[in-house]
């Protein structure tokens, strides 16, 4: 069964108090019943507050919004996949296309990340998605397949359990324009038989695919009633507690 997730990147917003603040308005606002796997990508400074706020609260846990594709040592500013294991995060977010594109990571180098992750038993939320010039070039399909299986097909079945995959299309982040529900629903069910040709049925089917991308609480429930979405990204709207939590209960 795959589970139902939504994560806000909280991207390079919000100072320590800021960030606190906001954590705690989301769990506060939570329904008791909760049942969505929750997952909070906030700025590394306040990281390990960030989770042990989290600890107690069930199918909450934080995230970073990257790794290093080094264990440790001579790199400075970088901070190690085991590092943020020790801060008690569970996820790490990799491959964003803002990192992708301002700087200059490559399918290669996320492979490398992805090792590094799970050698700290992080588990990986790994974007991908296309520019606008592909997706009307009709080039969109390859490049997110050459995304997706140069960066994790050399992965076993049993590493796929930790892995969630986000399309995140780059003409719809943080543009206000959504992919329609048809695009994003399309989008999930060619990365689903990406995996099903690859892994089979059981490890495709247990994979949560996330939509992310100028989602709100406006188009949410409409994205996440289709079959193979299971879940969002949040960017922009993951910075209002009552916007966040509303999408969190969209399924
Ligand atoms: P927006 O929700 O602001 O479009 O950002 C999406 C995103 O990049 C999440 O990682």
């Amino acid at each position: 069964m795959r589970k139902n997730i939504v994560a806000g990147n909280w991207k390079m917003n919000l100072n320590r108090t800021e960030g606190i603040a906001l954590v705690e308005a989301v769990l506060s606002k939570l329904p008791v019943d909760n049942k969505t796997h929750v997952i909070l990508a906030p700025s590394f400074v306040y990281l390990h507050k960030a989770a042990k706020i989290c600890s107690n609260i069930p199918k909450v846990v934080a995230a970073s919004q990257d790794c290093s594709a080094n264990k440790k040592g001579a790199f400075t500013g970088e901070v190690s996949a085991s590092m943020i294991a020790s801060c008690s995060a569970r996820y790490v977010v990799l491959g964003h296309s803002e990192r992708r594109v301002n700087f200059n990571e490559s399918n290669e180098l996320l492979k490398e990340k992805v090792a590094q992750a799970f050698s700290s038993n992080l588990k990986v939320i790994f974007c991908c998605g296309e520019s606008l010039k592909q997706r009307e070039d009709l080039v969109h399909f390859d490049w997110l397949k050459s995304q997706i299986s140069e960066s994790l097909f050399h992965l076993s079945s049993d590493d796929f359990a930790n892995i969630v995959i986000a399309y995140e299309p780059i003409w719809a982040i943080g543009t206000g324009v959504t992919a329609s529900t048809d695009q994003a629903q399309e989008v999930h069910a060619f990365i689903r038989n990406l995996l099903v040709d690859k892994y089979g049925n059981e490890v495709a089917e247990s994979t949560s695919i996330l939509y992310g991308g100028s989602c709100h609480p406006k188009n949410a429930i409409e994205l996440f009633s289709q079959k193979d979405i299971d879940g969002g990204l949040i960017g922009g709207a993951s910075l209002n507690a009552d916007d966040f939590v509303a999408i969190t209960q969209s399924f």
